[in-house]
């Protein structure tokens, strides 16, 4: 009996590749570029599995075309690249890669509060640009990061990794949960002090509204999925209540802050800094105004970016496709519901 078709649009490790080329023929994107729109919607509709990125809109326009898929598999743990009402509705399983990749992720977000603060980033610069002649007592002047206030928005797993990091650093945590509903559910400003550990090794986190975060918190890190309560999350009004010093961390998506209001707030020191590592639109242009501040620090989209991770996640992705072409549970499934 024929093999079905799993369609790929980016080739897979080889050893991965031969472990799914025994449940099926695969077709993969052979560059190391983003797949083009054209390759996949010529290759979409004789496929019954789709290997997909972060990158890749599979939205209606493929969905449509794909009239024989059965299971889209994500080498991500975001998924707001898919039209997942639309699959649930034509019985198309999802599956993704959560869990695997939080403590990478968490890592990157710390990663990236500490090279803000201490501007390590403009230190380097300062070395290789030769200007380096002698030591100043107030040369390159950061931030302490002991002892200071981190403020999560999101309390998901990978926020929860990143509170565990910040008690080492003895800082205090406050968290909101899922921004806009608790927005509603609590009086303005009002805080709902709640000692609470999501697990054992959680430490502790005073639970707030997002408003109160963004006032308290010495460095705010962002964590919350891309949905359309969560885009533009932070714009204006947000950076207006933070302190003139705090610095912004995102590792979720780009399109949780909104770039023009962020390109004001640093300009006018409304905020100190920020550190990004996903961006709106990605990949940023060059000749994006953020990147002509000195206090905006950016890096590509690196959160899950370590080799044991990265090949983790694509092993899950494909335990996911196989699972879904046998006519099985999908290990990490975004709309079980489908089985229903
Ligand atoms: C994800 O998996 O969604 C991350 O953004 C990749 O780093």
């Amino acid at each position: 009996m024929a093999l079905p078709l799993v369609i790929a649009t980016w080739r897979f490790p080889q050893k991965t590749l031969n472990h799914l080329a025994t449940h099926a023929q695969v077709v993969c994107w052979e560059s190391d570029c983003p797949v083009t729109r054209e390759w996949l919607l010529e290759h979409v509709p004789e496929a019954e599995g789709l290997c997909c990125l972060l990158t890749d809109q599979i939205d209606e326009d493929v969905l449509q075309l794909g009239k024989q898929l059965r299971v889209i598999s994500t080498m991500s743990v975001g998924y707001d690249h898919i039209d997942i009402p639309t699959c649930t509705a034509r019985h198309i399983l999802v599956g993704y890669t959560p869990g695997i990749l939080t403590e990478t992720t968490a890592d990157l977000a710390f990663t990236l509060l500490m090279a803000a603060a201490r501007r390590i980033v403009e230190g380097a610069d300062y070395v290789r640009q030769g200007h380096w002649k002698e030591w100043k007592p107030n040369l390159l002047l950061g931030q302490d990061i002991f002892g200071t206030t981190l403020g999560i928005v999101g309390f998901g797993r990978i926020g929860q990794a990143v509170a565990q990091r910040a008690q080492g650093f003895g800082m205090k945590v406050l968290a909101v949960r899922s921004p806009r509903q608790d927005h509603e559910d609590m009086e303005a400003g009002g805080v709902v002090e709640i000692h609470n550990h999501e697990s054992s090794n959680t430490p502790p986190v005073t639970f707030v509204d997002l408003p109160t975060v963004l006032m308290q918190s010495d460095f705010v890190s962002l964590h919350v999925p891309l949905t359309s309560d969560t885009h533009h999350l932070m714009g204006m009004s947000e950076f207006d209540v933070m302190k003139p010093s705090s610095i912004l961390i995102n590792t979720s998506r780009g399109a949780v802050v909104d770039p023009s209001a962020l390109y004001q707030a640093l300009q006018q020191g409304i905020i100190g800094a920020a550190a990004l590592d996903v961006t709106d639109p990605e990949p940023l242009p060059v000749s994006h105004p953020l990147l002509t501040l000195p206090n905006c620090l950016v890096i590509p989209h690196l959160g899950s970016a370590s080799t044991a991770t990265r090949s983790l996640m694509a092993d899950m992705a494909v335990e996911n496709v196989i699972a879904g072409l046998r006519g099985e549970r999908l290990p990490n499934c975004v709309n079980p519901e489908v089985y229903q």
